[in-house]
């Protein structure tokens, strides 16, 4: 039997997640695809970093670019980061290179997923992101695969773990934003650009993600209408508790009569339901379709074991052969949605 062989860019938190499923379930992992899934080489910035997992018997790669297209890789492993620079120069080269490609990137997507997925689908390949959305909460195979046969009418969700451990805190302990902000830096919970967290980037990139699979239109960040929680003070999660509700980032799409609606936003849920219920770093998301009714998918939407089981959950797809497109239909033919705020009165 053909090993998959895979190269990896990025060997930071989810990377060496990544690795270790790898080593330590490589049994598992071949009586569940019929193949052995090896790895190829390797490629990050610091060589002699210690990575806490031996990785001197794969080969190295100072660029990223050299990884994509080495021979001995099957698949493109993208875990670096950014929406452009390296991580969008490799994934380029490995779908030039007849590569597929799974990334946990969810800025590169927001911005050039519609090109990347359609250049990889019409060199008969595909781009996977399981972990780009919500960590370890499998809510992209759940639309592609399991909700395929329905019709989406709503996507909802608590999809940045940052905010929702802010918001809970300030809640839980009547902190003030900026005593929790420095909290949650201090925990090493911020992006490295804070921004993309607190002022709801982050979470819009992946509801864009979700709309363009649920709606099956073409990836439109440019249309998350967004807003932050850098405005919201301790009296605002008072006032909301005292009427029985709490703050929550919760994005929202759906297809309205004007067009696509996506909003990322601070929203009143009561504190009773389930979304009002979570708590800390968890992500929450809720999927209705005509068929289903509503489905309710909670989970750890980041950290190294979650995220890296979703980055496996693609390696197994694509070890297993299955005839995979990257947004759950061609992304050829995807058409461009009107945003609803477009045409709102
Ligand atoms: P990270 O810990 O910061 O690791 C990034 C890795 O990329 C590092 O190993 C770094 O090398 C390498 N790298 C950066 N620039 C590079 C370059 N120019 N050339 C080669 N290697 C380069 O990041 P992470 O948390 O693992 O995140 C990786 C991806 O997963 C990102 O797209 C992120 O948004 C996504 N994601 C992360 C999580 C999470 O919980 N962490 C959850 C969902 C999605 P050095 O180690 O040598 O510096
Ligand atoms: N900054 C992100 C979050 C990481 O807090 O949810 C996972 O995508």
């Amino acid at each position: 039997t053909q090993p998959l062989r895979l190269g990896i860019a990025g060997l930071g938190t989810v990377g060496t997640g990544v690795i270790k499923i790898v080593r330590q379930k490589a049994n598992l992992l071949a009586a569940r695809t019929g193949r052995p899934i090896e790895i190829s080489a390797v490629s990050a910035r610091n060589r002699d970093k210690d990575r806490g997992v031996p990785i001197s018997g794969y080969a190295w790669e100072d660029d990223p670019v050299a990884l994509a297209t080495r021979d001995d890789v099957d698949v493109f492993v993208e875990l670096m980061g950014g929406s452009d620079g390296p991580a969008k120069a490799a994934t380029e080269a490995a779908i030039a290179a007849g590569k597929d490609v799974v990334t946990a990137n969810k800025a590169m997507l927001a911005v050039h997923g519609q090109a990347l997925a359609e250049a990889a689908e019409k060199a008969g390949h595909v781009i996977r992101f399981e972990a780009a959305v919500a960590g370890g909460i499998p809510v992209v195979k759940a639309l592609t695969e399991g909700l395929a046969g329905n019709e989406i009418t709503r996507v909802m969700g608590v999809m940045n773990g940052t905010c929702n451990y802010i918001l809970t805190r300030m809640e839980d302990a009547g902190l003030p934003y900026e005593k929790v902000f420095a909290e949650a830096d201090a925990l090493g919970y911020l992006e490295a650009d804070p921004n993309l967290d607190v002022g709801g980037i982050d979470a819009g990139h992946k509801l864009s993600l979700l709309a363009a699979i649920a709606f099956g239109t073409q990836v439109d960040f440019d249309a998350v209408e967004l807003e932050g929680i850098q405005k919201l003070s301790i009296d605002d999660i008072r006032t909301a508790a005292s009427l029985g509700y709490r703050i929550k980032l919760l994005g929202v799409a759906q297809m309205t009569g004007r067009g696509l609606e996506q909003r990322m936003s601070p929203c009143l849920v009561p504190a009773d339901s389930p979304i009002g219920q979570l708590q800390g770093g968890t992500n929450m998301v809720v999927l209705e379709g005509d068929s289903v009714g509503q489905i309710v998918m909670r989970g750890a939407g980041a950290g190294e074991g979650p995220t890296a089981s979703a980055v496996m959950s693609d390696i197994i797809e694509i070890a297993r052969g299955t005839r995979l497109t990257t947004f759950g239909q061609p992304a050829a033919g995807l058409e461009k949605a009107r945003p609803a705020r477009a045409t709102a009165p």
